[in-house]
């Protein structure tokens, strides 16, 4: 933190109405790549959380009421001072969440590009005029701001998942309060301080840092005054969430658990299929909602294929994010380590080969004491049945599943609860439509290892949630439709 440009993007309490308020107690900030404490942020509950949807709630109208050029303007401004701080940003985001640097970048500007994105679309909130039926009558729609906002958002992006929500709301004249994932506040609070310095008003965007995830959840999913909620993170806390806004009808936007599919076909480049899974697979250091789970390869590229992709895997440096030449970080947490070795070692005991990896971590379940580190392996002879490809692994490790035919790839990579991204790689054009057309997912990356970006619709079909975010359509999850009947005009 004292390698800063500008310290003061490091801020320690929750930010309520423009105003950064203290609680009580503590909670510490943990670095995964060392387990040294990197800060202390106040501990903010369900009395904070409370004052910030009250403050959304005061700040609704006059947000709603500025004209959108006015909101795109101040999204704008917001863009700029993301971008000219990206290295601190960045500095910040690898030191609590463990991502290399280069990644640690890469999210700042991709968070910072749906702000860009929505400040553009802001100013495109178009309604609708309906050819009357009758001649008396004239039909109109007209979209505005659905209201207060409130957002659950995860540590693996501990900015963009933020940027991505507040963007949108903001823009579409919605007011905002985000609690963020308690690994990772000190990312949210830096997106709010430069909020601040952008001059988006008080009240409009306010986070709230707190280890009482079920007592600020149930504010955040159950009161009145709350008209949508959206959430980033596993299906499991996503089903409990979605049941909690039903007292109150909210309108919900879920971005959930995946279990991506990565099916390389005989025809395929197969140079390409190993760069594509390899960035796929292991940014992030695996844990990415759209991460490639399991990787599927055609019998006969199978030795292919499987080679050159464990020669690229062993080129990866695994260490601190911080440090020159590390291309994977550690993992978010000594539980998520020890969570993601158990899948491996039930796959090994159930018949699946390691065929790269650390022996060691596949025996030892004990917690790690310095750093949070897994190897990234690659396991073989994977049935699809086995736990690690029925479930989001969340870690660095590829395993591998053979296949016939498109019939048997198509049916081993739908035959999941989950709908979010899935990949392949073929030359064939023919085989190229029926396969995207196939996949039960909400995304398909053909012959494309990396999908994500702000004018992309990203979403899920099935267990992975509802809701598109980004693009065109990522304005429509915060606008009410509404319809305009003007009669007597005969
Ligand atoms: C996620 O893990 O949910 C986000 C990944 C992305 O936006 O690419």
């Amino acid at each position: 933190m004292d390698r800063l440009y500008d310290s003061q993007l490091v801020k320690t309490s929750s930010y309520i109405n423009g105003r950064w308020h203290g609680s009580l107690s503590d909670v510490a900030v943990n670095n995964p790549a060392t387990n040294e404490i990197i800060a202390t942020v106040s501990n903010a509950g369900i009395v904070e959380t409370t004052l910030a949807v009250e403050a959304a709630k005061a700040a609704f109208k006059p947000w709603s009421k500025k004209s959108a050029d006015e909101r795109s303007r101040l999204l704008r401004n917001w863009y700029h001072l993301i971008m000219d701080n990206v290295d601190d940003l960045a500095r910040i985001l690898t030191l609590e969440q463990g991502k290399p640097l280069s990644e640690a970048k890469g999210e700042i500007a991709y968070g910072a590009s749906f702000i860009e994105w929505f400040s553009e679309e802001a100013k495109r909130i178009y309604g609708d005029i309906i050819p009357s039926p009758s001649d008396d009558k004239r039909l109109v729609v007209i979209k505005q701001p659905i209201g207060v906002v409130a957002a659950i958002t995860p540590w693996n992006f501990p900015n963009a998942m933020i940027a991505r929500k507040a963007a949108a709301a903001l823009a579409a004249g919605c007011t905002f309060v985000v609690r963020p994932a308690i690994q990772t506040p000190l990312s949210a609070l830096a997106l709010a301080e430069l909020a601040e310095r952008a001059g988006i008003p008080a009240g409009v965007f306010n986070v709230v840092v707190g280890d009482d995830a079920h007592g600020m959840g149930k504010v955040l999913t159950e009161h009145q005054d709350i008209a949508k909620f959206s959430f980033t993170g596993s299906t499991k806390v996503g089903k409990l969430l979605i049941s909690q806004c039903a007292s109150t009808v909210k309108r919900v936007s879920m971005e959930l658990g995946g279990n991506a599919p990565f099916i390389v076909f005989d025809d395929a480049d197969i140079d390409a299929a190993v760069a594509g899974a390899l960035i796929s697979k292991y940014r992030n250091a695996g844990q990415t909602c759209v991460c490639t789970n399991r990787i599927l390869v055609q019998e006969s590229v199978l030795a292919e294929f499987t080679e050159k992709f464990v020669n690229a895997v062993r080129g990866l440096t695994l260490g601190n994010g911080l440090h020159d030449g590390v291309t994977i970080g550690p993992m978010i947490s000594a539980q998520a380590v020890n969570d993601v070795k158990q899948l491996i070692s039930d796959s090994i005991e159930q018949g699946a080969t390691l065929v790269l990896g650390d022996e060691k971590t596949t025996r030892d379940c004990s917690l790690s004491q310095e750093g949070n580190f897994l190897a990234p392996t690659v396991l073989t002879n994977i049935i699809n049945d086995m736990p690690i490809a029925r479930n989001e692994i969340f870690g660095p490790v590829s395993p591998i599943i053979t296949f016939k035919d498109e019939a048997q790839a198509i049916a081993l990579a739908n035959d999941t609860v989950f709908g979010l991204a899935s990949y392949f790689y073929s030359r064939d054009i023919g085989r190229i439509w029926r396969i995207a057309e196939s996949l039960d997912y909400g995304m398909v990356g053909i012959n494309e290892g990396i999908i994500s970006n702000a004018t992309a619709p990203f979403g899920g079909m099935k267990q992975s949630g509802n809701g598109r975010e980004g693009s065109k359509y990522g304005l429509d999850d915060y606008l009410e439709i509404k319809y305009l009947c003007m009669g007597g005009l005969s």
